[in-house]
């Protein structure tokens, strides 16, 4: 693991609501440079609106966001130079062909040597055979990956990941976390990685916040929030086992114990 300094990230009681309803109540936390952080909660939790707020594509209505040190409003083109995102869902250039879709993204990211870049990201997530392929033609699969192609493009020094691999078969997330981890060694990258899938989130993280109801509800190493609540002798991570508790516990005290 690199080294961990500074925050790249700094969110201090961030707060966005939606009419009389608040989504993100108070959120805060921080990602150091070089670190992985994995963010957790279920549906509903708040996450990706923080990751909305993050991007600055929703305006928050309260708290404080800074990115490599700066105000992210009011810095918010110079900052997003150097950050990107990914979701599950590629929806960019239906009709365009993959490595075009592409060199959309490197004009808006002022990529240098773009032709060379987009083959380099399709090397990264094995999805070169797609290059000429219409964006439409992908599965669902297929274009996730080709997201996280894009989310790569301009060298970010903060990712944002809201449940990038969701749609990925189990044998592609694996080597998409390999990948992940070789680049975060490589290059330093800071990660705030959103998944429902723990085991994932046991693989990159090196801290975890869990929220519910817009609030922070947990923060710690993985193996640190295993003991404290799995309430278990273990060496070992088990965030499945903490997800249940942390999430359930209430919505079952609130008699509503549906699925989450
Ligand atoms: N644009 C919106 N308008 C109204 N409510 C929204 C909007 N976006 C999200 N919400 C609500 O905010 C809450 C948090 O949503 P979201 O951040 O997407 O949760 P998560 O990503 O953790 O599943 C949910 O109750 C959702 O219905
Ligand atoms: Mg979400």
């Amino acid at each position: 693991m690199s080294k961990i300094s500074k925050p790249i990230l700094e969110v201090k009681n961030l707060v966005k609501k939606f009419g009389d309803f608040t989504a993100v109540d108070g959120i805060s936390f921080e990602i150091k440079e070089g670190e992985i952080l994995g963010f957790l909660g279920p549906n509903g939790a708040g996450k990706s609106t923080t990751i909305n707020c993050l991007l600055g594509a929703v305006k928050p209505d309260g708290g404080e966001i800074k990115v490599f040190g700066k105000e992210l409003f009011g810095n918010r083109s110079e900052i997003m130079k150097q950050v990107n995102y990914c979701s599950a869902e590629f929806n960019t250039g239906w009709h365009l062909r993959v490595n075009e879709a592409l060199l959309v993204y490197c004009k808006l990211y002022e990529v240098k040597n773009p032709k060379a870049r987009i083959d380099e990201v399709l090397e990264i997530f094995e999805a070169k055979k797609w290059k000429n392929k219409p964006v439409r033609e992908l599965s669902f699969g297929q274009r996730a990956r080709i997201n996280m192609c894009k989310a790569l493009l301009n060298k970010p020094r903060l990712l944002l990941l809201d449940e990038p691999m969701a749609s990925m078969d189990p044998d592609v997330v694996d080597r998409g976390i390999a990948q992940i981890k070789k680049i975060q060694r490589e290059t330093g990258i800071s990660i705030l990685y959103t998944s429902h899938n723990m085991w994932e989130i046991e693989q990159v993280a090196d801290e975890v916040v869990f929220v519910n109801h817009g609030k922070v509800i947990a923060k710690g190493s993985p193996l640190a929030l295993t003991q404290q609540y799995f309430k278990k002798e273990t060496k070992e991570p088990n965030l499945r086992e903490v997800f249940i508790e942390l999430s359930r516990g209430e919505d079952i005290l609130e008699g509503n114990n549906e699925l989450i």
